[in-house]
């Protein structure tokens, strides 16, 4: 392994490692525009520039591989005025207009200009002109003038998404990056070229003029849209969702995220958010305390257990509820002597190759895990809508699923159950018609829990925004139901519900939120284990109260 001293201090290196990768790996900061870890490795902007012992000029750190003996310097002289004369290069036509700028707060160009710039410009004549407000796509607008041709963008559609949109076009000072004649920047990853443009080129529709990044706060999540399970940042400003951005887990995501995910927090302000608690009164839903709601669901499904016997409830679920939620669930239904819950497919066309996963849901893997594959694969599915159509289901639990809008379950007779409780973020208008009592559940955004994405990884959701209205998350309303049952109120949080899991789920043995950390963990074994122990069912029924 070669051994390179850099800034005095020696570092072993692996085989085949630039000078820049080294740095990186021990917190030594060199600036960097062109160079980024996921894409080649263009070596266009130079403002890498180191001394390097006995090499007759300065070196760009991202395209130099290390040498045995190598002796680095990124802070002689040379190193500092080799970069104060590309910061003066690269701002020489540089519109300057940072207060109107979108990337003002998190632009490379304005941290290096500070650090590396030498605060002044030689320049004499006009600066030159580009257009500043290009529409490429359907996400994406292109500011030319701010465009420091670093070619990220151009290889990010090159090398990952294999469209090939982008290109730098002209020579020398009239080099302009543009779409290619006849295409636009619509590729499903298209936002990510706004990610890693180092200053305010291109910048995404959605997010633009809506909020300056330093009010914004971030919370480190997962993204919901399918079981992949991206890592990102939600960024929040006053208790709104501004945007999303990719958060870096090379096991999961690398540095990207698919459009669909990137704007998936729009949903959450669609018309139809269900607020408050409601139960059937006087031939309608009415709005009810949630204590009296809850008193309600617990009645009808465990009058309907009492009388029904085993099996006449069920539950049909998304696959969108996290561990947390999907334990608890499984532990009431063990309480209700119930059998079947399932979790519906929601399968779009095929995986795309890159990230999006053809299963639209978070967390199929740990429904699998905690209810066995058959809640999963329809079987469960199938045998609640013979159960209803046939009467032996007479009670059903429907959490955050659009049940007649499923496929063969348009007909299937809801009017037959004793019982219809809805628990969501959004009612279904034609559930809501005929359930006796809805709870309103706060959404990805507004939890904490975990979610097992495709390949067996468990990842932590964190709550990044106030539920809407009187939402709840759904681990609480499902642990007040619980208690409802004659169980202990243990859980103060949806990581203590990890805990007992950790204890009573051998799939998750010994795992806690902080093992889990930012990044995951790859489950050991992720394969069904059956469902958690039933616990005993208090003998008596608990009244409504007052
Ligand atoms: S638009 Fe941004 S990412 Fe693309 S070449 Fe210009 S500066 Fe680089
Ligand atoms: S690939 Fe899936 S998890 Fe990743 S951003 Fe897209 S929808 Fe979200
Ligand atoms: S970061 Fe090294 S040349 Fe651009």
């Amino acid at each position: 392994m070669p051994k390179v001293i850099i800034d005095d201090v020696e570092y072993e290196a692996k085989d085949g490692q630039t000078i820049i990768e080294v740095a990186d790996e021990h917190g030594i900061n060199i600036p960097r525009f062109c160079y980024h870890p996921g894409l080649t490795v263009a070596g266009n902007c130079r403002i890498c520039l180191v001394e390097v012992e006995k090499a007759p000029k300065p070196m760009i750190a991202c395209g130099t591989p290390v040498m045995d003996g190598m002796v680095v310097k990124t802070q002689s002289k040379l190193a500092r005025w080799s970069r104060q004369g590309v910061m003066e290069f690269l701002l020489l036509n540089h519109p300057l207009d940072c207060p109107i700028c979108d990337k003002a707060g998190e632009c490379m160009l304005q941290w290096y200009s500070v650090e590396h710039g030498s605060g002044r410009s030689r320049l004499v004549g006009e600066k030159n002109h580009f257009d500043k407000r290009l529409d490429i796509g359907e996400h994406i607008i292109l500011d030319q003038e701010r465009c420091i041709l670093c070619s990220r963008c151009v290889r990010f559609c090159d090398e990952i998404t294999g469209t090939s949109e982008l290109g730098i076009f002209q020579r020398s000072s009239d080099a302009v990056l543009n779409v290619v004649p006849g295409k636009r920047l619509d590729n499903h990853y298209s936002g990510c070229v706004t990610d890693i443009c180092p200053v305010g080129a291109l910048t995404l529709k959605e997010f633009r003029f809506g909020a300056r990044v330093w009010f914004l706060e971030d919370t480190a999540t997962i993204c919901p849209g399918c079981s992949r399970g991206c890592n990102v940042n939600v960024s929040v400003r006053d208790n709104e969702i501004a945007r999303l951005l990719p958060r870096t887990n090379t096991n999961v995501n690398d540095y990207w995220m698919c459009d669909t995910g990137r704007l998936i927090y729009q949903e959450l302000s669609e018309p139809g958010r269900m607020e408050t608690p409601q139960v059937h009164d006087a031939g309608t839903l009415q709005r009810a305390p949630w204590d009296r709601a809850t008193h309600t669901v617990w009645k009808l499904l465990h009058q309907t257990a009492e009388r029904y016997g085993h099996g006449a409830v069920a539950a049909v679920a998304s696959a969108a509820a996290t561990n947390e939620e999907i334990y608890l669930l499984r532990c009431l239904m063990n309480d209700l002597d119930g059998v079947e819950i399932a979790f519906p497919e929601h399968v779009q066309g095929e995986d795309d190759g890159i990230l999006l996963n053809a299963d639209r849901t978070p967390n199929r893997r740990g429904a699998a895990i905690l209810c066995g594959d058959e809640a999963v694969d329809g079987s469960a599915l199938q045998r609640i809508r013979v159960g209803i159509e046939g009467g032996q289901v007479r009670a059903l639990l429907v959490m955050d699923e659009d049940l007649p809008a499923l496929e063969g379950w348009a007909d299937v007779p809801l009017a037959r159950l004793d019982a219809l409780v809805v628990m969501g973020a959004f009612g279904c208008p034609q559930l809501l018609q005929r359930a006796q009592a809805a709870l309103p559940l706060a959404v990805w955004a507004e939890i904490d829990g975990t979610y097992v994405n495709f390949q067996g990884r468990v990842q932590r959701l964190r709550a990044a925004v106030r539920p809407a209205g009187e939402a709840r998350p759904g681990w609480r309303v499902l642990a007040d139901l619980r208690a409802l049952a004659g169980h202990e109120e243990r859980y103060q949080s949806a990581r203590d519900v990890m805990d007992e899991m950790s204890a009573t789920v051998p799939a998750f043995q010994d795992l806690t939120y902080p093992s889990i950390g930012e990044g995951g963990l790859p489950l050991p074994d992720a394969q069904p284990s059956g469902a958690p122990e039933a616990e005993p069912s208090p003998s008596g029924g608990v009244e409504e109260s007052a």
